[in-house]
């Protein structure tokens, strides 16, 4: 029967339940604050899993409060970025800190904002283009002219993924300026080190020399250029293998050599990203979540350069504050050694290595050409 042939004795009070209404309004409000308290808990849960991430992503930080009051230390492009970062914790440490920048103006923001922020004075704006020889033996010779020691060396400064060009000398730019500038930066001053010992350097590579191998027919990537996995990956290699080598050529001297991966960073190596602009906007999003900050990525290099427990550890990998090892083509000695040899060649520096000794004034028991130790040759070069 339908409901409009049933006649009806409701009088319209009747039809109005007020307790009704109250209770459906009572459940309603609870429905929605059910909603609310899951939308809630969802978005803490969510929140909890980002800031769990993100300290993972971060990694381990350098903790240890030792300080190097006084000790003299040079770090290469620290305008910005991780260099800038580790020269702030340095400052506060109170290292006497040489910053080495190829452009004078932002490095002399930077000097100002860390004196503002540590109180200490002893930070020294340099000039050094690491694509330029002369300029790198420029600032050596300045340097030497005001130091007669140098604690800490730190070779940070790179370019990434740049388009094909040539630096000043006409080497391939990454190449260049990741390795042949430091390679010679770093021979001219050992002997400033060696004076100094127990002493330090750090050189800042990278994890995507697991991508990289020494291209020893075309090192200048002139006959094919890919400027990721090809030129920067190999200038990433180079800085390991020039690591290993010159950890073997220190051998007894006290200055260490050791080189680090420092994660991914938020900074600005990828500013040669040649992406569209939607693709740049939304990395740069993507990265305030799953990039390093640069306080973050320079814990490494710091551990590296700060840690009084490594005083003897050398011609190592690290990362994330830890040892890591390396992959076969980061420790093949053969491409070291051909690779320093190129690398003295390109950059204009004499033979490290001694010929083999005679083999009767080895028998004699003399001192061989090759036991008078590449140390001397490293003094008597540097000091050239
Ligand atoms: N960020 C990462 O995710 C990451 C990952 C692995 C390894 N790394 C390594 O970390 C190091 C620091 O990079 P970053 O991330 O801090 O990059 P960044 O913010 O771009 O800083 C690079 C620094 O190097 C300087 N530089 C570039 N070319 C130079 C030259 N010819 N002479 C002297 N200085 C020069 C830059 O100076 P200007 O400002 O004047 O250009 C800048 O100060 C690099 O060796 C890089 O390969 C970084």
């Amino acid at each position: 029967m339908s409901e409009a042939a049933t006649p009806t004795t409701a009088t319209p009070a009747s039809i109005y339940d007020p307790s009704a209404e109250a209770a459906e309004k009572a459940v309603c409000f609870r429905g929605i604050w059910a909603w609310l308290v899951l939308i809630l808990l969802v978005a803490l849960a969510v929140a909890f899993v980002m800031w769990l991430l993100r300290q993972i992503i971060q990694g381990p930080a350098y903790r240890k409060l030792n300080r190097i009051d006084g000790k003299v230390v040079i770090v290469t492009g620290c305008n910005t970025g991780i260099g800038k970062e580790t020269v702030l914790e340095l400052a506060r440490r109170g290292a006497k800190i040489y910053m080495a920048c190829r452009d004078p103006a932002r490095c002399e923001a930077a000097r100002i904002e860390i004196i503002d922020r540590t109180q200490n004075q002893q930070l020294y704006n340099r000039s050094l283009d690491l694509g330029s020889l002369e300029s790198v033996r420029n600032f050596v010779a300045r340097f030497k002219t005001e130091e007669t020691r140098l604690d800490l060396l730190i070779n940070n400064a790179g370019v990434m993924a740049c388009p094909r060009s040539l630096t000043a000398d006409g080497f391939e730019q990454q190449f260049g300026v990741n390795h042949l500038g430091h390679f010679l930066l770093t021979n001219l001053l050992l002997d400033r080190l060696k004076h100094s010992a127990p002493s330090r350097i750090v050189v800042v590579s990278s994890a995507a020399h697991l991508f990289g191998r020494i291209n020893r027919e075309d090192l200048m990537s002139e006959r094919k250029y890919s400027k990721f996995f090809g030129a920067y990956s190999q200038s990433k290699l180079a800085n390991i293998l020039f690591t290993r080598k010159l950890a073997e050529l220190l051998q007894g001297s006290n200055v260490t050599v050791n080189c680090c991966h420092p994660g991914v960073v938020r900074t600005e190596l990828n500013r040669h990203f040649a992406g569209p602009n939607w693709a740049k906007s939304a990395l740069k999003f993507v990265s305030l979540f799953v990039f390093k900050t640069p306080r973050a990525g320079a814990q490494t290099s710091l551990r590296l350069a700060l840690d009084p427990g490594l005083e003897c550890s050398t011609g190592n990998y690290y990362a994330d504050c830890l040892r890591f090892p390396l992959v076969p083509w980061a420790r093949n000695k053969d491409n070291a050694d051909w690779l320093w040899r190129e690398s003295e060649k390109l950059v204009g520096l004499p033979p490290i290595e001694a010929p083999p000794p005679p083999p009767s004034a080895a028998q004699n028991g003399a001192p061989s050409a090759a036991a008078e130790s590449i140390e001397s040759v490293v003094v008597e070069r540097s000091s050239s």
